[in-house]
């Protein structure tokens, strides 16, 4: 398989050296890339701004904004068989963004700000056969949300997770996730190493790969180069 996956936070500028962010530090989602080359897959990593080493095996693209993101995605997913997004991607960016850095006497007192794109989406008419895997990442019990996201977003899987707990979510090396699919299994995994919920997420893709390639026509991803979608 050729798995597209997103990791990190992206960021978005209001002047060359502001920026709004979250706390996403794209652990979980180099985890991801680690365990599909791990298993023999290719993989294209897209990367928000972290602090982490490429995993071997993967090729990595290094975007900044979400719009930057939008636009590796689009690249890319016509090569892939599996879109995995696990970015934490802001929401919202600046309406403007100065080509200077600001002084503080000319910054105003509130920021206006616009809707950046939805990814998954914004890609969704260009799914077809692929397999499309989200994260909802929720304080509090991630289910109920997590299922709304799921059907929301046209997704076959969505990885559930509460970043309100210390051992789980952003910026440690575990997590505690329940994997809910579209047709309405789930399945709660315990705390385990970010690598460890990766790879189970690898084998569901990998199960349901192959399930449709054996028991229905699937058919042609229509894969080729990246950028002919765009
Ligand atoms: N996502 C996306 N594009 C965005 C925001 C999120 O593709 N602009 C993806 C994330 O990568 C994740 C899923 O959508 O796989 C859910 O993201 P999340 O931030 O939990 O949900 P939102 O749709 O942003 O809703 P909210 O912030 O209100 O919880």
């Amino acid at each position: 398989m050729h798995l597209l996956v997103t990791a990190g936070p992206t960021r978005e500028h209001l002047d060359p050296v502001r920026f709004l962010s979250n706390r996403s530090t794209g652990k979980m989602g180099f985890a991801l890339a680690a365990a599909a080359a791990e298993a023999g897959h290719a993989v294209t990593l897209v990367a928000g701004p972290v602090a982490l080493d490429t995993p071997p095996g993967t090729t990595r693209v290094d975007v900044v904004s979400a719009r930057d993101m939008l636009a590796a995605v689009q690249d890319w997913l016509p090569a892939a068989d599996v879109l995995i997004m696990s970015a934490a991607v802001a929401d919202w960016r600046p309406r403007r963004c100065a080509g200077i850095k600001l002084k503080k006497a000319s910054m105003p007192a509130t920021l206006e700000l616009e809707p950046n794109p939805d990814i998954l989406k914004t890609v969704a008419p260009l799914k077809g056969e692929r397999l499309f895997v989200g994260f909802a990442a929720e304080t509090g019990d991630p289910a109920p949300e997590a299922r709304r996201k799921l059907a929301a977003k046209g997704l076959d899987l969505i990885v559930a997770n509460d970043v309100s707990q210390t051992d789980a979510g952003f910026a440690v090396d575990t997590n505690r996730v329940v994997l809910i699919a579209a047709d309405g299994t789930s399945q709660a995994l315990p705390l385990m190493s970010k690598l460890d919920v990766a790879r189970a997420i690898m084998r569901w893709c990998e199960e349901r790969i192959s399930y449709s390639a054996g028991t229905s026509t699937r058919q042609e991803t229509g894969r080729s180069s990246p950028g002919a979608f765009r």
